[in-house]
């Protein structure tokens, strides 16, 4: 838990590069609404040079959370007093609080993740899960997953090194891809959508029953998505959900409100 709020609107923003196009303070907005809370979200652009004191001047002049995105995720790390286990496992971190006057770092990702997926019905439970792409972003959801209690992840990438790499920090995770059947779910969490273009699909990872989910949302989240389709998932997913549930999370951990989520 944070500090408790002291004074009001209370003070909130997001570090990355590029944040101008950032659907947080809509949100945040949302659901300070819901309890009569005032808040200010500010966006904050910062360079990987200019990211440390910008954090350090917003708290330092009454800063009461913040949330970190692409590409300082981890650059944010070596500023930090402490840690929340589920960041240190996905070794990043999206959301900071203030504790005892000491700045901590949180990661809601995978957490935030996991509760878009049961929202929508998806069983995890036993799931078969393959993930495609190595990066910062899966590390981030890899954990939530274990805990919410899948059978195992299958980790896919451009470069299998850094798949074997990443499956070795966890448990029931592999880079092989062994399943005779479909996965249960199939993620997609490169930065390619982002350039208009998707991964290299495998028709035999998609069944009548898998559900394909893409991290990103909006247009990013379409190449993926319309191939999953053509491979006849069962539904398809982008990640608005994931974005909402994560900042839920996020502003649980501030407010200690639990803000409901309307994605209509
Ligand atoms: P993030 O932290 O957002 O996950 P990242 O660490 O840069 O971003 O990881 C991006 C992922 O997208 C990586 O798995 C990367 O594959 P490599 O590990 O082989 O670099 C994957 N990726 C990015 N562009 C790609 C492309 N054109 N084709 C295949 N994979 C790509």
């Amino acid at each position: 838990m944070a500090e408790p709020l002291k004074s009001q609107p209370c003070q909130l923003a997001l570090f990355g590069q590029p944040v101008k196009h950032s659907q947080s303070p809509k949100i945040h907005q949302g659901f300070a609404a819901q309890f009569g809370l005032a808040i200010d979200y500010q966006l904050i652009e910062s360079s990987a040079e200019s990211l440390h004191d910008k954090v350090k001047g917003f708290f330092a002049e009454g800063g009461h959370g913040a949330n970190i995105t692409v590409p300082h995720k981890q650059n944010i790390m070596p500023i930090l007093d402490g840690l929340t286990d589920r960041a240190a496992q996905a070794g990043a971190v999206n959301t900071l609080f203030k504790r005892n006057d000491q700045l901590w770092g949180d990661n809601t990702d995978g957490d935030g993740l996991v509760m878009d997926l049961r929202s929508k019905n998806i069983n995890l439970d036993n799931a078969q899960v393959l993930i495609i792409g190595a990066g910062g972003a899966t590390q981030g959801i890899i954990p939530s997953f274990l805990k919410a209690g899948v059978a195992e992840i299958t980790i896919q990438n451009r470069s299998q090194e850094k798949a074997q790499q990443l499956a070795a920090l966890f448990p029931r995770c592999q880079s092989e891809d062994h399943l005779e059947g479909a996965y249960d779910l199939v993620i997609h969490a490169t930065s390619m959508g982002h350039h208009g273009l998707c991964p290299e699909l495998q028709s035999h990872w998609f069944g009548d029953q898998t559900i394909a989910y893409d991290l990103s949302y909006g247009q990013a989240a379409e190449p993926f998505l319309e191939a999953a389709r053509s491979l006849n998932a069962r539904t398809v997913h982008d990640g608005l959900g994931m974005l909402y549930g994560q900042a839920a999370l996020a502003f649980e951990i501030w407010t200690g409100h639990s803000p409901n989520i309307d994605l209509s």
